[in-house]
């Protein structure tokens, strides 16, 4: 389940936390790797993870159109997560991917050791709505 606290380091959404917050958050994040074409999310069904790309990189769908392309650094999940609204877009992995998995239990813990993390959630969920 837990990585290794240097797993988290340079990531940017978890750039804003105090060091030792860190350190003791990287207890509540999981490590997962997955073959190419593995769907990660399923536009229109509930779920409430949120990843995060260490390696490899993702691609988008929203009624079958490709809306992007996400890699290291980049992260999805976040609207199911924030919202609790259903997934608004399909995302497959284009290339073996190895991802880091919050799920919305960890979000929350988060939000209360870094409100800043969760307010650049906030701000990628608004430009990704614009660009919808
Ligand atoms: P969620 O709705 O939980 O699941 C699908 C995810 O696709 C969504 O969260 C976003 O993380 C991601 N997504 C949706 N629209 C876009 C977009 N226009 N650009 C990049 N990512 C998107």
């Amino acid at each position: 389940m837990a990585v290794k606290p240097e797993t988290l380091n340079g990531v940017p959404l978890f750039e804003k936390l105090p060091d030792d917050v860190r350190k003791r958050f990287a207890v509540w994040v999981s490590e997962i790797e997955v073959p190419e074409g593995q769907h990660l999310a399923d536009e229109g069904e509930y779920a409430y993870d949120l990843f995060i790309i260490k390696d490899g990189t993702a691609e988008v769908t929203q009624d079958g159109n490709t809306v992007a392309e996400l890699g290291p650094g980049e992260f999805f999940g976040e609207m199911g997560v924030l919202e609790r609204a259903p997934r608004n877009a399909t995302v497959v992995a284009k290339t073996p991917m190895t991802l880091l998995t919050l799920s919305s239990w960890d979000v929350k813990r988060l939000e209360s050791k870094s409100p800043e993390a969760i307010e650049q959630l906030q701000q990628v969920i608004e430009q990704r709505r614009k660009s919808a």
